[in-house]
């Protein structure tokens, strides 16, 4: 059991360095890019729930300003191909073709992030999970992928957490722990890390992730 959470670990941490170091030779390669103006004018329905410069106002409302545009182009991709299934979402992306779906992500990506204060409850847990995971579960230090100021990494398609709301860091890590968001390989990259957090675990975490900058 314990070489089994060892091999896991070192896995996960060599996957981080693969993806910190293929982020250097992405400068040569770079993922296609979206384009902002014309993704600020699809995006009129999405203001009630992710407001109009993507800070939402609603914990279960995930913010999209400022976060990682290639981890959005997938994610919306998803959506729209129902692998994630949003009920409240449902239908709302079917008219999009990709290059569309590329520049709503590019929009959300030039916004700022408005990062709130996390609560003081349980703040050293989560800062503890964060920065050094948890050695005895097997938990890796979620800096490894999305990095000490919680920004992600866009050659790796690795989500910014910095400032993401907590009610909703809460809703995926659960959605990890399912099976429900493990629908490809990023997914199950999550899958195997959020099933090794106990419930307190995941709800430090998010609270301090909500903070975090
Ligand atoms: C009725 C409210 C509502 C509307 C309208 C809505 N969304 Fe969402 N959206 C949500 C919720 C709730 C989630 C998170 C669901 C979950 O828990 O996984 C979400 C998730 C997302 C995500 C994934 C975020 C992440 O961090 O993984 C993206 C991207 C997104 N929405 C984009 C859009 C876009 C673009 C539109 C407009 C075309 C839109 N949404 C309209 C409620 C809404
Ligand atoms: C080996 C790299 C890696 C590590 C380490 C890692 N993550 Fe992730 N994380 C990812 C990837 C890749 C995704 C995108 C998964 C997907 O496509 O659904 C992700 C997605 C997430 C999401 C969903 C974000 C959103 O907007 O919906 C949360 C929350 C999250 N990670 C939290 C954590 C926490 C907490 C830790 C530390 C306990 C952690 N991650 C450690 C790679 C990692």
């Amino acid at each position: 059991m314990i070489k089994k959470i060892l091999f896991l670990s070192l896995l996960i941490s060599s996957l981080a360095i693969q993806a910190a170091a293929s982020g250097e030779n992405s400068e040569a390669k770079p993922l296609p890019k979206g384009n902002a103006a014309n993704g600020a004018k699809l995006v009129g329905t999405c203001v009630a729930c992710h407001g109009a410069d993507g800070n939402s106002v609603v914990g279960q409302w995930p913010t999209l300003a400022g976060q990682r545009e290639s981890y959005l182009f997938e994610q919306l991709e998803h959506i729209r191909d129902e692998e994630r299934v949003i009920a409240v979402m449902k239908g709302l992306l079917n008219d999009y073709s990709d290059d569309e779906l590329r520049d709503m992500a590019a929009f959300y990506a030039e916004q700022t992030t408005k990062v709130s204060r996390a609560d003081d409850t349980n703040l050293a847990l989560g800062q503890k999970i964060y920065r050094a995971g948890n050695v005895e579960s097997g938990v890796p230090a979620c800096t490894g992928c999305h990095g000490p100021a919680g920004k992600g990494l866009e050659s790796a398609q690795y989500p910014m957490l910095g400032g993401q709301k907590a009610e909703y860091v809460v809703t995926s890590l659960i959605a990890y722990q399912t099976g429900e968001r493990a629908i490809d390989e990023h997914g199950k990259i999550m899958q195997g890390i959020a099933t090794r957090l106990t419930v307190e675990e995941i709800r430090a975490v998010a609270n301090y992730v909500s903070g975090l900058y």
